[in-house]
């Protein structure tokens, strides 16, 4: 098991570095991914990428991502989407919101590298309203990064354009269901539909459609930027990479602590890492 902390992937700890501005984050090494990528990698490429680091999706149902990419990327269409899930269903889980306000700009450069590789020149974030911290973060870093041509037309001087919509709802648990997003962006009831088929191949406004959870998102900068074996050799043999997860104390009204662990840590490892260092453990 490698030492949790150089496993930092996607979250920023409250303390650390922080690379909420552009600036920042920057200098941290972000959007050299998106650079070389839109510029040197066809998509195809990238979607390879994404499959040999095993990301898989934290939204619940664990699919090989760049497998869902691919099925979006093959669909012949003109107009794709991409929506980011960054709604948190259940509401003791703060993994979108952490990410939201404390790494907004790797969020969005997952976001367009995710457009990039199925084809798509729309985004849709899908969040919740009441976290009023994370958007005004976001909305922040998109301006920022339209400025610098990271985000909206001909990004970094390529044919490649891509637009980013921000769209706010809470309406409980089911408001995190895909379905269920893509009504409420066209303007329905919140409602669930059977599936198949899927939303990869009719999806918003009968579209192919990759819906990504901000954390899987959010994963794919680092295996641009890094690789996929390097980013493989964190996790197991089936899945790459990190989990954010939410510890709650036994103390009313007290914060949670957001951690990040690889996958196949222990529950002992997950717990100790909260810091819950019982004598005895
Ligand atoms: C009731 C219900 C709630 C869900 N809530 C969330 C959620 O909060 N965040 C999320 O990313 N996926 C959630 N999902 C899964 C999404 O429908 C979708 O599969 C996921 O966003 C796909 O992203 P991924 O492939 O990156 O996991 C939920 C599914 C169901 C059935």
């Amino acid at each position: 098991m490698p030492e949790f902390d150089t496993s930092y992937r996607v979250l920023r700890r409250r303390g650390e570095l922080d690379v909420r501005s552009l600036d920042a984050y920057r200098r941290a090494g972000g959007y050299a991914a998106l650079e070389t990528a839109i510029r040197e990698q066809t998509p195809e490429q990238i979607i390879q990428q994404v499959i040999d680091a095993k990301l898989r999706g934290r939204g619940g149902a664990g699919r090989l991502t760049g497998e869902k990419w691919r099925i979006v990327r093959n669909m012949d269409d003109n107009q794709k989407y991409v929506i980011c899930n960054a709604y948190d269903a259940d509401p003791r889980a703060w993994a979108a919101r952490s990410l939201l306000e404390r790494n907004p700009h790797q969020v969005i450069e997952g976001i367009i590298l995710a457009a990039y590789a199925v084809g798509a020149s729309e985004v849709y974030l899908f969040t919740r309203n009441i976290y009023l911290e994370g958007v005004a973060s976001v909305k922040r870093a998109l301006n920022e990064a339209l400025e610098a041509n990271l985000v909206g037309r001909d990004i970094l001087g390529t044919d490649f354009s891509c637009t980013v919509n921000v769209i706010g709802a809470d309406i409980g648990f089911m408001g995190g269901e895909e379905t269920v997003q893509i009504a409420l962006i066209k303007g329905r009831r919140g409602m669930p539909e059977q599936r198949p088929p899927f939303p990869a191949q009719y999806g918003l406004w009968d579209k192919p459609t990759a819906v990504n959870c901000i954390e899987t998102l959010a994963n794919v900068p680092v295996i641009v930027r890094s690789g996929a074996a390097e980013f493989a050799s964190v996790g197991t043999e089936m899945t790459g990479g990190t989990k954010v997860l939410t510890v709650y104390d036994y103390v009313p009204d007290s914060e949670p602590k957001v951690i990040e662990v690889p996958f196949g840590a222990t529950l002992h490892e997950i717990l100790r890492h909260a810091g819950y260092n019982r004598p005895g453990w």
